[in-house]
């Protein structure tokens, strides 16, 4: 459905994440994504997939359909499989993937943020490359070694560890302070009137982790440097996805949106179908649906 605002203005600012579309049946839910109104702008907040070829697939299909699209890398993009024809490492892979994404016309975390004018507007929308520290550890394990091995020994080891890499920095937190860093300056050069909307594969808070089944994992989901970031960069909304728990959450009165499809074990079990775009402007009305 077209949106208007009574100014002329028209359109919806969407989010979607987490669509691993190395599973057919996620592939057929990418292929029934389609624009509410020709002016809708999309974000896509990382785990499109596990080789180039996927993302590429997926996409170039969702460029051609919405009037924008604007990514951010999720480890899922970041691994580098054997199977995988590109055998780029950390930040090579993802420059790769970046290039690739400016080549189809998809806006990623390198390129100027662009400034949604559609109802709701105008706020600069900023997709962020932030990946974690290992600072969301287990309460009594004071550092990262500790928690690791804590890890190790429980079983619940994210596969990010074997398959992920920070090359050339030394270690992924190395990596994660470089791009915290970098965006925070980035943020702090954009125009300070206008609200923004803040997207990262992991959220930018630790509150959403929780409530996962094995709190242990926390440490791949994010990092605490970014707590504050929906207030110190005047975040009208942060879409987020990594954790494959769709809901909205609010902090400090900021709307939290975790907006992941997941796996098809996860998705079928849900009483809603897979696939359906969160708004994030205009902000929607009400509370959200119970579903989430
Ligand atoms: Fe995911
Ligand atoms: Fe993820």
């Amino acid at each position: 459905m077209a949106r208007s605002d009574g100014t002329g203005r028209r359109g919806n600012l969407l989010a979607i994440s987490d669509l691993h579309v190395r599973h057919a049946e996620n592939q057929a839910v990418v292929e029934q994504l389609r624009p509410q109104s020709p002016d809708d702008w999309l974000l896509v907040a990382g785990d499109v997939g596990d080789t180039v070829a996927q993302i590429e697939w997926a996409l170039r299909l969702l460029a051609a359909r919405f009037a924008k699209v604007l990514w951010s890398p999720g480890n899922h993009e970041l691994w580098s499989l054997p199977a995988d024809p590109v055998t780029l490492r950390g930040v090579a892979r993802y420059a790769h993937l970046v290039d690739l994404c400016r080549a189809i016309g998809v806006v990623t975390p390198e390129d100027p943020y662009p400034v949604w004018e559609g109802p709701g507007g105008p706020v600069t929308v900023a997709p962020l490359f932030l990946l974690y520290d290992y600072s969301w550890r287990p309460e009594g394990f004071d550092t990262p070694q500790a928690a690791l091995a804590e890890a190790h020994r429980t079983g619940i080891v994210c596969t990010d560890e074997y398959l992920l890499y920070p090359d050339p920095y030394e270690s992924r937190s190395a990596w994660c302070a470089a791009r915290v860093a970098g965006t925070a300056r980035r943020l702090a050069e954009r125009d300070p009137a206008l609200p923004t909307v803040l997207m990262n594969h992991w959220p930018l808070r630790r509150e959403p982790t929780s409530i996962l089944r094995y709190p242990i994992f926390a440490q791949w989901c994010g990092t605490e440097t970014t707590s504050d970031w929906h207030r110190r960069f005047d975040a009208a909304a942060v879409v987020y996805g990594h954790l494959h728990i769709p809901r909205t959450t609010w902090y400090d009165g900021v709307r939290f949106e975790e907006v992941s499809v997941g796996y098809p074990r996860e998705w079928q079990r849900r009483s809603w179908p897979p696939g359906q775009l969160r708004r994030i402007l205009p902000e929607p009305d009400g509370l959200p649906p119970t579903a989430w």
